[in-house]
């Protein structure tokens, strides 16, 4: 135990959990995708960096369809990739370097290619086989129409019918089919298989749109608006989004975790991905018995403003309060825009008003934001503040790789680069979600330390982001996250605990914790008056006293 950095059996409560997609992260091989070889020989940065745990996303054999979010194997380690026995080597070298590990657990739905899905395609309508997944007759008078109006969240409809007429339901992808979760031995797989990884020493998984597996079994019709569109939100009762059956399954998966709590490498935990507003529906994810934590995505999707984000870490304190459960906070991730990028635009995100209603709705694989116009450096700014209040914050925190870089979203990918089932399934209209997954640079010549060409094509101009080029550059992104890291492993007030607002007037937030700790945010464009103490550390060299426009201090008091 003594080799972890946080040694306590709570270290999920605080933990900064770096986040590494696999094909992007470091290539270890030579062949321009990454790779857990890669991972292995990196893990010094991580560790460098001063997070607490990583989390990585599918490394299962997969076709692709999704980004690894289509998983063929459930079992075993994507060929690409590399092996279980290099998974399991990595698994020791990350604890070794006091770094827990999670992975991904995709459970909503499979990859076509899946063992099972084949199978179910091979047998016939009404089979055992076919009862794994959500197949149907159609509707219409040959069965020729969907069984209902749902639409996948890439675009088109939620169903593809198969040679003998039957159909199957994606939410996702064609590729994705769900995975019928009324069928016990559904079930039963994937009990089996948090055994597996957590028996490889796994310490926990991150999952996969948590509030989906349970779907009204009547699978009724969306509401339509008088245009005929179908209803794309994620409303209370809604037939296949945050079910209340769902808690049955998480409670399933915690009794298995906690089978572990014993273990010599202490208890192994969840955390939730689910997009759902406000943070009183997400709290529920994590009552006693079920996932330790979910990440706050209004947080992430806030535009940048002291009010917005004010109600939104309100909500989440609130929601959490009583429930035991720390809050989860993230500024990024494969999905999204990389927070440099959005937030240097006229628009940078949801409203959210005091009632803590957004009156934006951006859906999560939206180009909402893509249309207002974009100053990289003032992104760059407020990125860097950005990462100084969140990790502030009370509870835990993710930092998506290449964050700690201060990456932009790569936004001119040539388009027959794209890889995001979005671009072709938006016919063309939605570019989706390839920019922010550009392999990041490790080296400053070109390549970037990667076998080129590399699955999806560098920027030219990317060396000064590189570690590389920002080792030991005290004005780079790279040393202020190193700094804000270490300070929260030495001081107590960090991590874990709650918060008090302190009044610094309309376009500031400024909050202190216990023993000692001010965080103060200037969202305005007047500079202001820094608070009484000592200034640990700032995202941007302070003049004067003072704090300027979209700058951020920690102070000691
Ligand atoms: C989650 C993943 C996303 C994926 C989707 C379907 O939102 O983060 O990348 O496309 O689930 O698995
Ligand atoms: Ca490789």
């Amino acid at each position: 135990m003594s080799a972890y950095a946080s040694n306590s059996l709570d270290w999920w409560r605080s933990a900064v959990v770096y986040q590494i997609y696999p094909r992007s992260f470091a290539d270890g091989n030579g062949d321009g995708i990454g790779d857990l070889r890669g991972i292995i020989d990196h893990l010094a940065h991580i560790a460098g960096l001063g997070a607490d745990a990583i989390w990585i996303s599918p490394w299962y054999p997969s076709p692709q369809a999704d980004g690894g979010y289509d998983v063929a194997d459930y079992r075993a380690i994507n060929p690409d990739y590399g092996t279980l026995a290099e998974a399991d080597e990595l698994v020791a070298a990350a604890h070794r370097r006091g770094l827990r590990v999670l992975i991904d657990l995709v459970p909503n739905h499979s990859s076509d290619e899946h063992r099972w899905f084949r199978d179910a395609l091979a047998a016939a309508p009404g089979s055992p086989e076919r009862s794994r997944y959500i197949f149907r007759d159609g509707r219409g008078e040959h069965g020729e129409l969907p069984p209902n109006n749902w639409q996948g969240q890439f675009g088109g409809p939620a169903w593809t019918r198969v040679p003998d007429g039957q159909w199957y339901l994606h939410l996702f992808d064609v590729r994705q089919p769900d995975w019928n979760w009324e069928n016990p031995e559904v079930a039963a797989e994937f009990d089996d298989v948090l055994r597996f990884w957590f028996d490889r020493g796994i310490d926990g998984f991150r999952v996969d749109v948590a509030d989906s597996m349970a779907k009204d079994q009547t699978l009724p019709d969306l509401p339509t608006d008088r245009a005929g569109a179908v209803r794309m939100d994620k409303y209370v009762g809604h037939p296949s989004w945050d079910r209340p059956e769902l808690e049955r399954i998480h409670r399933r998966w915690r009794a298995i975790a906690d089978e572990y709590t014993d273990s010599p490498q202490g208890p192994r935990v969840f955390v939730s991905e689910a997009y759902l507003t406000p943070a009183a529906r997400l709290a529920r994810y994590v009552e006693p018995g079920r996932l330790h934590t979910t990440f706050n995505f209004d947080y992430l999707l806030a535009e940048w403003s002291a009010q917005s984000l004010r109600h939104v870490i309100d909500q989440a304190r609130a929601a959490h309060a009583g429930l035991g459960a720390p809050c989860t906070w993230v500024l990024g991730n494969h999905d999204q825009e990389r927070i440099a990028t959005r937030l240097g635009r006229s628009r940078t995100g949801r409203r959210f008003t005091a009632d803590g209603v957004a009156t934006e709705e951006i859906g999560v694989h939206d180009d909402w934001f893509k249309q207002f116009p974009l100053d990289p450096e003032l992104g760059q700014r407020r990125a860097r503040a950005a990462a100084l209040l969140e990790l502030a914050l009370p509870g835990g925190a993710y930092v998506y790789q290449g964050e700690e870089l201060g990456l932009p979203e790569v936004l001119d990918l040539p388009e027959d680069a794209l890889r995001d089932p979005t671009w072709e399934r938006s016919g063309h209209r939605m570019r989706g979600r390839d920019g922010c997954r550009v392999p990041i640079p490790w080296t400053a010549e070109p390549g970037y330390g990667w076998g080129q060409p590399t699955w999806l094509p560098q920027p030219a101009d990317w060396a000064g982001f590189s570690v590389e080029e920002q080792d030991g550059d005290i004005s780079g992104f790279l040393e202020l996250y190193r700094a804000a890291l270490s300070y929260r492993r030495g001081l107590a007030a960090l991590g874990d605990g709650d918060l008090t607002w302190l009044d610094a007037g309309e376009n500031v937030l400024a909050f202190t914790r216990e023993p000692g700790f001010t965080c103060i945010v200037n969202f305005g464009e007047q500079p202001v008056r820094l608070p009484a103490g000592e200034v640990l550390l700032a995202s941007a060299h302070l003049r004067g006293g003072t704090l300027g426009p979209d700058e951020a201090a920690w102070i000691e008091r």
